[in-house]
């Protein structure tokens, strides 16, 4: 029914641009790309807004609204084949476009387009090997199916630790997964990325076929979309069996408890099993605060935790798509509005189409009760001054990693120079519904991330020069801090890659 609404209303605001003003383009014309890919794919392939609506809405929408642009049209190629001619059509006629995996880009741009818009949903497949105890998995996949898709085979890969996050983007920008703390980052785990490269030339490519390329894409955080369209990943698999833990809830008032119960977590922990997300999130004028425990063994360290009385309470023994499931990351969709206390606005919340969104971020060795403190008052502060302006969400996820982290990683990779700090990153994500506030909200995230690195370094912590997460690093964030000495000699690959710049015609971080 939503879709419906916006469907119409999709329609209706075309109509009314095209009558308005017919001559004056406004907009430059992609038509003559999507007309030519028209002809050259398979019928059903290419998707106009409006005569193929439903699945033009399908194609383009993201996680956040300000990540959808209004392509001229959207396509959704299902062979390496139609890839490579898409790359190629977009390439001769220098058309911007966009690849969307799972939608979650939280910067505008990075997976949308006014140009050609390629949806990766049909590259659905999960096949697993027990011989190489790996698995391939399609570029358009989200990691509650590939899940669900191995668990049957008592296996599991690195991926995504709340619902809905795609696989492409998360393991081409490094990917911090509930089993990082045992076996690295998710771009560590892969073996081979089935690549269609800017000219069109499909490829397998690993650490023997072309160690090079295989190391761009898993440079630094990852190669993002620089190298060309991934259509397949092959991952290393690992055993899995049932998890315990879940979400708990608290209101305002308990916050200190907890931000002191993650201190003590942070410092204590060393059961690379044991893992948190906590997010301080500043709803309207309300404070609320979502906790998510994952321990594959209840070993005490999270006591302190379920000991503080809470709002809500999910933790139990279940298995991983189900722990998974259980997160409250859906919440822009407003799907889990039921947890939130006292929302005053629950209209609001169940808009699918009405939430915006940034993430920034500030890359920690660890998080002690200072910059806990500090990072507390930021979400007061910026909760304060940003609900005026039409904010949903301002909130911080705590995310705290072992320091060993990046010691496991198995395979030759470009990343990082130094694996001897372990960096844990703050998820610093705001949403909010009226687009005239856009500059208000990214420069808010800006000086937040700013002030809470200034506090780490006051502190001393080994955090300068530490490369912020790109995933969630927002989109005017220095290259050469997240690539640091790397960069030259990406920018040399990227050059090689793709010479006439055609992965340039997409949005994103770009070598
Ligand atoms: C609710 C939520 C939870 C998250 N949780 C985590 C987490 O636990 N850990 C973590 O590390 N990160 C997390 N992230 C960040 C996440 O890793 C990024 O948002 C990531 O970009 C999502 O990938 P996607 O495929 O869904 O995004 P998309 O928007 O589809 O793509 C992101 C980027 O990747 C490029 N891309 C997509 N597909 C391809 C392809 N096939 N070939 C080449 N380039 C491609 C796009 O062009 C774009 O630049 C989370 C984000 C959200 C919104
Ligand atoms: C790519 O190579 C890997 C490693 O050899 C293999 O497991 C995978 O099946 C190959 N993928 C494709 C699509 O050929
Ligand atoms: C969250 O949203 C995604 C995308 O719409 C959906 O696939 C997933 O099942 C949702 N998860 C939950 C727990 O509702
Ligand atoms: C959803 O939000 C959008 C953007 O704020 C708004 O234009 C639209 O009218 C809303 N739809 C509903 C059904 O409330
Ligand atoms: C809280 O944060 C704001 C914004 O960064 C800052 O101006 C203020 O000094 C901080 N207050 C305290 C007590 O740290
Ligand atoms: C890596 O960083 C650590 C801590 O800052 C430092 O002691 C070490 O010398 C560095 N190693 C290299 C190879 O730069």
């Amino acid at each position: 029914m939503v879709h419906l609404n916006y469907l119409f209303f999709l329609a209706a605001s075309l109509l009314i641009s095209a009558s308005a003003n017919p001559t004056n383009v406004e907009r430059a014309d992609h038509g003559p790309a999507c007309l030519e890919l028209r002809r050259v794919l398979p019928p059903g392939t290419v998707h106009n807004p409006v005569l193929d609506a439903l699945e033009y809405l399908k194609d383009t929408t993201h996680w956040a609204s300000s990540s959808t642009q209004l392509a001229t049209c959207s396509v959704c190629p299902g062979t390496t084949q139609d890839v490579a001619t898409i790359l190629r059509t977009v390439s001769s006629t220098r058309t911007p476009f966009a690849v969307e995996g799972g939608g979650h880009a939280s910067n505008p741009g990075f997976s949308s387009t006014e140009g050609v818009h390629i949806s990766m949903s049909r590259f659905s497949e999960v096949t697993y090997d027990a011989d190489t105890q790996t698995a391939v998995v399609g570029a358009g996949l989200i990691w509650d199916d590939v899940y669900a898709a191995l668990a049957p085979h008592g296996v599991n890969v690195l991926g995504g630790r709340v619902t809905g996050v795609g696989v492409s983007g998360f393991m081409l920008g490094g990917g911090y997964s509930w089993k990082s703390n045992q076996y690295g980052l998710a771009v560590d785990s892969a073996v081979a990325f089935e690549l269609v490269k800017p000219n069109g030339d499909v490829v397998n490519v690993t650490s023997t076929s072309d160690p090079t390329l295989f190391s761009g894409l898993k440079a630094r955080y990852g190669g993002m979309n620089n190298f060309g369209i991934v259509t397949r990943f092959t991952l290393r698999t690992f055993p899995q069996t049932m998890v315990w833990g879940g979400l708990i809830t608290y209101t305002l008032p308990h916050i200190p408890e907890v931000a002191s119960a993650v201190a003590d977590f942070s410092t204590r922990v060393t059961d690379p099993k044991a893992s948190i997300i906590t997010t301080y999130n500043f709803l309207l004028g309300q404070g609320s605060t979502f906790l998510i425990l994952s321990g594959m063994r209840i070993d005490g360290i999270f006591e302190k935790f379920l000991a503080i009385q809470s709002f809500t309470k999910d933790i139990k023994t279940r298995d991983f798509l189900s722990l998974v499931k259980a997160s409250p990351s859906n919440i822009t969709y407003g799907q889990r509005s039921e947890l939130l206390p006292d929302s005053p606005s629950p209209d609001s919340l169940t808009n699918r189409t009405a939430c915006r969104a940034i993430f920034n971020t500030v890359s920690l060795t660890k998080y002690t009760p200072t910059i806990l403190e500090t990072i507390l008052n930021e979400t007061s502060y910026w909760g304060a001054h940003l609900s005026s302006k039409s904010g949903t969400f301002i909130s911080y996820d705590v995310e705290p990693f072992l320091p060993d982290l990046f010691s496991h990683n198995t395979t030759p990779s470009a990343y990082p120079p130094n694996r001897s700090i372990g960096l844990s990153p703050l998820n610093i994500y705001y949403a909010w519904l009226d687009p005239k506030f856009d500059s208000d909200f990214h420069q808010a995230a800006r000086d937040t991330a700013a002030s809470i690195r200034n506090a780490a370094i006051v502190e001393s912590q080994d955090i300068i020069g530490a490369p912020p997460y790109p995933n969630y690093a927002i989109f005017d964030t220095p290259l050469e801090q997240m690539y640091g000495s790397g960069l030259a000699g990406l920018k040399t690959l990227k050059a090689s890659v793709d010479p006439t710049n055609v992965m340039g015609l997409a949005g994103g971080f770009k070598f």
